[in-house]
């Protein structure tokens, strides 16, 4: 990731914030990240010290499992061209739904959501960094709030269902995996190319066990995808220890 150099560095502490009460290190620098052909200007916090690293709301960073999910989209852009519809889940600054509406055939139907308004905040800057032209009739993804489990009706009556659902590290608390898997499965379309990707890294065992039988409940049905062989150029972009623990996982409805 290189810095723009077009823009100050917009440093600001909020140590509490006070529309979400969670702590954020709002330390935004605005840095382009290159996905081989794909190059975004994403405004994050990109650089903290390891003792800011509890203070950073983790919708402010770009994880790796993030860039993986990214890079695994550049290098199978089918996935998008054949998709009418995408939705990110979780999507903190929200790199691979940006990448996916710069390869998707209509960028206008690729929706970004997150539960906190900072990270929506940070979502639309992203969107206007790398989508507005200056045309206000521009075709650009939308972002909006959702939180797993609630609304989703509501979600669908308005956005309609999707082809493609992405998700990045967002298995982290074990309560919230059913509420993520339903909700992923109650978005997707019935299309037999419907999909949620799911990248994630394995914190605790037992988030593996956990997304499978969760998955199974859900009538989602499953496939890990072997990133490290299809991706040879992933070293470039993570450090393999980072990559140590990382799951990539592709999800499709079952036969009922
Ligand atoms: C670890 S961050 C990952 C951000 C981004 N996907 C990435 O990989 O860089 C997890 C994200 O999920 C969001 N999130 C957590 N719980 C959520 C919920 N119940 N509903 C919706 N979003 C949630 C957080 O706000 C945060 O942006």
């Amino acid at each position: 990731m290189t810095s723009t150099g077009d823009e100050q560095p917009d440093v600001k502490q909020n140590p509490l914030d006070k529309r979400t009460g969670t702590l954020g290190l709002q330390k935004y620098t605005l840095e382009e990240v290159k996905i081989k052909d794909v190059a975004l200007r994403l405004v994050a916090v990109h650089q903290m010290e390891m003792r800011e690293a509890h203070l950073v709301l983790t919708g402010q960073r770009i994880w790796p499992a993030a860039k993986v999910l990214a890079l695994y989209l550049v290098e199978n852009p089918d996935i998008l061209q054949s998709a009418g519809s995408v939705l990110e889940l979780g999507a903190g600054p929200g790199l691979p739904g940006l990448v996916a509406a710069k390869l998707a055939p209509q960028p206008d139907r690729v929706v970004l959501t997150d539960n906190k308004d900072l990270v929506l905040d940070l979502l639309d800057k992203n969107i206007v960094k790398n989508f507005d032209n200056g045309d206000p009739m521009a075709d650009k993804p939308r972002c909006c709030h959702l939180e797993w489990g609630k609304g989703v009706t509501d979600f669908r009556d308005q956005y309609g269902g999707f082809d493609v659902i992405l998700a990045s590290d967002v298995i982290y608390h074990r309560p919230d995996i059913p509420l993520l898997l339903q909700t992923a499965r109650d978005l997707l379309n019935d299309k037999p190319s419907s999909v949620l990707l799911l990248s994630y890294n394995d914190r605790a065992k037992i988030f593996q066990q956990t997304v499978k039988e969760t998955a199974q409940e859900c009538g989602l049905e499953w496939t890990d995808i072997p990133f490290r062989e299809l991706l040879p150029n992933f070293s470039q972009l993570v450090h393999p220890d980072e990559v140590r623990h990382l799951h990539l996982m592709v999800f499709m409805k079952g036969v009922s």
